[in-house]
């Protein structure tokens, strides 16, 4: 898979820029708040239809504009071109367009473009709560399959439903709302353990992956292990009549998917207590890395790489070994301060004050100076 072109209008700090992308490694350069990591949210907005760093569209849209654009042309595993416009208004729906059709579901456009992010918030898989380690199955499983989209979706409306029913009957079952949640109940264990059976056939041939990615960013082999933490034992059906009572007084699902945990430990102890901070940031790493690569080897797609500033946290042995570890194909990466000496990557973007142009490298990937192939919109393209 290959973005050969992304143009932004009013994209956050960008009025308007324009870029021909490469295969191969391309490093995104420049000062902190200059606009790096605001390229690759727009380009992951065209795989997720969300940003990755988890805020509402509106604050995509540039200040003091009515609407932000994203276009990319984007090559599939299969040699087809295609392109995907996106328009995101302050005031009213998005307008998605697939090579200048309308796209009625956001749905629709999954899998299109698909991208793997790496971002410094990636700590928080394993220093953060079992919803950010959820996610990051979840997220995985569509990457393998967009129907598992809809079994996300369906999962939420069920959930959503059951618990508003749970709280409007404050604490007291009559008939009718017993009958109804009976209905909700018979949804939620269905799909219910789909999902739980899908995250579970995932881990099973992610985890390996993640051991091996651990080592192979580490340096040095330790035992990893991620195990599913189900919040019920046997059959669905049968945990939700079971616990029933608990939820009609608390006005919440206590058991479900929703509430499941992906138990993550380093060396037989629990990664997000006993963990140290490279330890734990490694072992993020690793899990995106596993997620990738289960993603490519089921032949779905070559997913691109998005790396966001990973190498700040890392001494220069780990960020030459991540670098290693990755994967062939379109990575771009973004770094306000040094590129490991051994990234030489193909082509290194500059980015200052929304402007992009392309600085040649020499073969020790030293800079030689500016080169403005790239537009920014109000200059003309060469
Ligand atoms: N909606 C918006 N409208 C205008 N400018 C915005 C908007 N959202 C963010 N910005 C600006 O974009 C800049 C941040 O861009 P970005 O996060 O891409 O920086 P960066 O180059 O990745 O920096 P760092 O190296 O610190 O990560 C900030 O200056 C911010 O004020
Ligand atoms: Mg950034």
């Amino acid at each position: 898979m290959l973005i050969r072109t992304l143009e932004l209008r009013d994209f956050r700090s960008y009025e308007s820029v324009s870029l021909r992308l490469s295969d191969g490694l391309t490093a995104i350069v420049g000062e902190n708040g200059q606009g790096k990591t605001n390229l690759l949210e727009a380009i992951g907005w065209l795989a997720r239809m969300g940003s990755f760093r988890g805020v509402p569209d509106d604050a995509l849209i540039r200040i003091g504009a009515a609407a932000a654009v994203i276009r990319a042309t984007v090559v599939g595993s299969d040699g087809r071109e295609q392109l995907i416009e996106v328009e995101l208004p302050r005031v009213g729906r998005n307008r998605i367009q697939l090579n200048r059709q309308r796209v009625s579901r956001a749905r629709d456009l999954l899998g299109v473009l698909q991208v793997t992010v790496f971002s410094p918030d990636d700590l928080e898989l394993v220093k953060g709560g079992p919803a950010l380690r959820r996610r990051w199955i979840d997220e995985a499983l569509v990457g393998r399959h967009p129907k598992h989209e809809a079994l996300r979706t369906d999962l939420e409306r069920v959930l959503k439903q059951r618990n508003a029913l749970l709280r409007s009957v404050h604490g007291r079952l009559d008939g009718d709302a017993a009958f109804t949640l009976d209905v909700w109940d018979t949804k939620l264990a269905t799909i219910g353990t789909a999902v739980r059976d899908a995250r579970l056939a995932f881990l099973a041939e992610a985890v390996p992956q993640m051991s091996a990615a651990y080592d192979a960013v580490a340096r040095r082999h330790a035992e990893v292990e991620a195990r599913y933490q189900s919040s019920w034992e046997g059959d669905l059906a049968e945990a939700l009549i079971e616990n029933r009572d608990l939820d009609v007084r608390r006005g919440v699902s206590t058991v479900g998917p929703h509430r499941d945990e992906i138990a993550l430990r380093i060396g037989g102890a629990p990664a997000r207590t006993h963990g140290s901070q490279g330890e734990q940031r490694s072992l993020a790493l690793a899990l995106r890395l596993a997620a990738d690569t289960v993603v490519r080897r089921s032949g779905v797609a070559e997913p691109v790489l998005l790396l966001d500033d990973v190498f700040s946290e890392l001494d220069p042995g780990r960020a030459e070994a991540l670098l290693d570890a990755l994967p062939d194909g379109q990575r771009l990466l973004t770094t306000a301060a040094w590129l490991p000496p051994a990234a030489s990557p193909d082509r290194v973007l500059k980015v200052a004050a929304g402007t992009v142009t392309e600085i040649s490298t020499g073969a020790a990937g030293v800079i030689d100076g500016p080169d403005p192939v790239v537009s920014d919109g109000s200059a003309r393209e060469r």
